[in-house]
């Protein structure tokens, strides 16, 4: 195990180490107070630079809105982020606590340094820095910093249908994405959906000897096997009757400009440390994280886990499901699809029930929009002598076509994580060269759009 370094950190990187110190895992209720806490710090951190912040209640996680002083004939720029984060577990992965921030070789380790603290951090000391400096922004601008994003932002959507006349913008701009290298400017336009659910399948009251009933009753384990075995063909493609009927098919423009990307399969495969690469037929690996449907399994259970055996027929099984989603795919048209698939495939002897979970429409936006060629100036101001990279990205981010639904806005998405920051994983990492990238791109940004979106 290496050794901690501290170097000598400027007022931001000490900021952004308190802003990681809280364990703002929305979905986690023995992490309320502590998400709270982490918005009350926003605020205060707001307040400290000369915006106007305060803390709204939902019914869920607070959501943090902070504005200057509007002037007309100026276009109003909405930067969004988001303070919570995913679970840290499993714990015993990570190199040093997950919230004890930990500075190595100018990387910053915790949980939320890239996803999404880091990221909307730099756009505030963006604009603490051009206050400093100017006195006043060249924008109208709201900071519009959820709780929830990361269990699919459930009550934001009302939160902005109630505060419609308030967040009333021009354009929204969001750094929760990704560079495809290091050094490498990326201008995102698009990214998937998801529709999530749960599935759980019951047999016998309870957990049977399977010696003496073993034969007699369906195992459900077995049962959601076959199940499970189901959603895809052998080659990888999803076996839902009909889900690929909305699919807007990859255009030729963007299969030529994803090919000269620098992540390359050989990459993809250093990156995720699997044996070899797999998935839908016909389409490179990177398309089909950008521009292609999935159906993923992210959890399974049943019977017995421990050391050891246990000659159990198990009572129960379950499989948390999620569908990543392209344009046009609508995500509850997809979960009624999925739905009557397993009815239809449900093996004998076993009962089951659906638990739907949080949903997110597809995005995808004209990346030459006059605001989207403004913010492919700021990446290269931000990053000399690099053309920035266009691309869709594989994650989601729900409450961005929502942004587009009820108020009538585009989303420029520039993110600055790079491919090995981990997000979601343990030993998330950001490293400070790209926090510091985040603010100077902030202050271009800000400058390019006030020239006129
Ligand atoms: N920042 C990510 C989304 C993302 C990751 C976009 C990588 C592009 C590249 C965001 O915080 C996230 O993780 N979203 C969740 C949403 C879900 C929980 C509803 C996701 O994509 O799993
Ligand atoms: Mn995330």
């Amino acid at each position: 195990m290496s050794t901690t370094t501290t170097p000598e950190h400027d007022h931001a990187t000490a900021d952004l180490i308190q802003f990681l110190e809280f364990p703002s895992i929305s979905t986690d209720p023995a992490h309320n107070e502590d998400t709270a806490n982490c918005a009350d710090w926003l605020v205060t951190k707001l307040n400290g630079i000369g915006l106007q912040a305060e803390k709204h209640p939902t019914a869920g996680h607070p959501v943090v809105v902070a504005r200057n002083e509007h002037k007309p004939g100026r276009p109003t720029v909405m930067i969004y982020g988001h303070y919570d984060v995913q679970p840290a577990d499993p714990l015993d992965l990570w190199k040093t606590p997950p919230f004890e921030p930990r500075i190595e070789d100018g990387v910053l380790y915790a949980r939320g340094s890239t996803d999404n603290k880091g990221q909307i951090l730099a756009h505030i000391i963006g604009v603490q820095q051009a206050i400093a400096e100017d006195g006043e922004l060249p924008v109208n601008l709201i900071f519009l910093i959820e709780g929830e994003e990361e269990i699919g932002s459930p009550n934001l959507k009302d939160f902005l249908e109630q505060h419609k006349d308030e967040l009333k913008c021009d354009l929204v701009a969001v750094s929760d994405t990704g560079m495809v290298g290091k050094g490498k400017p990326t201008f995102t336009y698009g990214l998937r959906g998801i529709a999530a659910l749960e599935v759980r399948l019951t047999g016998p009251s309870v957990d049977l000897h399977s010696g003496i009933y073993g034969g007699a009753v369906a195992n459900p384990a077995t049962a959601l096997a076959r199940l499970v075995a189901t959603l895809h063909d052998a080659d990888g493609k999803v076996a839902i009757d009909g889900f690929y009927d909305e699919v807007r098919p990859v255009e030729d423009w963007e299969r030529k400009a994803w090919k000269k990307l620098p992540i390359t399969d050989d990459e993809l495969l250093k990156l995720t440390g699997s044996p070899e690469l797999f998935g839908e037929k016909g389409y490179l690996a990177l398309e089909r994280c950008y521009a292609r449907p999935t159906a993923e399994v992210n959890g399974i259970a049943s019977g017995y886990q421990g050391e050891g055996s246990k000659t159990i027929i198990p009572s129960k099984a379950m499989v948390k499901l999620t569908f990543r989603l392209v344009p046009d795919q609508d995500p509850t048209h997809i979960l009624q699809l999925a739905v009557a698939h397993l009815r239809k495939h449900l093996p004998p002897g076993v009962e089951m029930s659906f638990y739907l979970g949080h949903s997110g429409n597809p995005y995808v936006a004209d990346p030459h929009s006059k605001a989207g060629e403004a913010a492919q100036r700021a990446l290269r101001a931000t990053f000399p002598g690099a053309e920035p990279a266009l691309i869709r990205e594989g994650g989601s981010i729900p409450i961005v076509q929502t942004f587009k639904d009820v108020l009538g806005v585009e989303t420029l998405l520039l993110g600055l994580a790079l491919p090995d920051c981990r997000a979601h994983s343990p030993n998330e990492n950001f490293p400070l060269e790209n926090f510091h990238a985040g603010s100077v791109l902030n202050r271009h940004l800000l400058k390019e759009l006030a020239a006129g979106v």
